[in-house]
């Protein structure tokens, strides 16, 4: 049997220290710091995550700005909407949300963003920055898995990690975070994808396995080792006639099996969907006092 590693709770926390630095900027006459999010099109789960952004920020006292922007937006509208944004001297950070329409390219919209407002971490700057070990934003998912096994005082030293997913906005962060010096830290990483042969002999020997991957219930017991340490970093919307909703959100870990024999897990949803929301309000107050 595990413990559970409370993503809501650990993230109402950070929510908590940061709403407290707001009130006293705010005591002491200085503006709140500012985030803006732009979401294009009306994909279902994009707008739960946006909205529960801006929620977010409303609940600990920073300014926010919703940018809605149609499906049929194009790419040079979406460009000039961030030049917009990177010149705005209101605005500490912003963040696209993902995905895109088909017809933008991601790239280059993440690359027109200006670094020093990339409170996702994504543009090449931060990314290399974050690869070595440089401070800058690091991309929420990634840091909210660290800031969780931080603050359960999780020591992952010398042990083994296996990340499975190789996405820029995870599993590729990820791997670098878990391997990189510091506490958490210093583990030996093995980043596994679609390519990978034998892929259960290899999470069987790990100490921690961080999966972001998007197949539901993949990861089940005869997987793991006994007293792993596993991070389901899946959110799959599956069809569940019984529910209000219509669908159930699914990780990607077969959770009931598996919470038997690891030592630590996050459930889904409340483990690490609402620590990146954490990590996205803590990256604008980095950017916000970089600014000031
Ligand atoms: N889509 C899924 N995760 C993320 C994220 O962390 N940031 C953005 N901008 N889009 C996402």
């Amino acid at each position: 049997m595990s413990t559970i590693l409370d993503g809501k709770a650990t993230s109402n926390q950070i929510k908590e220290e940061l709403s407290q630095e707001v009130t006293a900027l705010k005591a002491s006459g200085k503006r709140p710091p500012h985030l803006a999010a732009v979401l294009v099109g009306n994909d279902g789960a994009s707008l739960t995550y946006v909205g529960s952004k801006v929620r977010s920020c409303e609940k600990i006292g920073y300014d926010s700005t919703l940018i809605r922007l149609e499906d049929t937006v194009t790419q040079d509208e979406l460009l000039e909407t961030i030049h917009t944004l990177n010149n705005d001297d209101t605005l500490d950070g912003f963040i696209v949300q993902l995905p895109l329409p088909k017809h933008i390219d991601e790239e280059v919209v993440l690359h027109a963003i200006n670094p020093d407002k990339d409170v996702d971490g994504f543009h090449p700057t931060n990314f290399g920055k974050m690869a070595l070990g440089m401070e800058t934003f690091i991309p929420a998912t990634p840091f909210g898995i660290m800031e969780l096994l931080h603050r359960y005082k999780l020591d992952i030293s010398g042990k083994h990690a296996v990340v499975i997913g190789r996405s820029h906005i995870v599993g590729r962060p990820m791997s670098i975070l878990l391997s990189d010096k510091g506490n958490p830290g210093n583990a030996t990483v093995t980043l596994t994808h679609s390519r990978t042969q034998n892929l259960a002999e290899i999470t069987k020997t790990a100490d921690i396995v961080v999966s972001a991957l998007g197949v539901p219930n993949f990861v089940t017991a005869d997987m793991i080792k006994q007293d792993a340490i596993i991070i389901d970093v899946g959110i799959t919307r599956v069809p569940d006639e019984n529910h209000p909703k219509g669908y159930v959100i699914t990780g990607d870990v077969a959770y009931d099996e598996v919470k038997e024999k690891a030592s630590f897990i996050t459930p889904v949803p409340g483990g690490v969907g609402p620590m990146t929301i954490a990590m996205l309000l803590q990256n604008t107050m980095l950017a916000y006092k970089r600014n000031s």
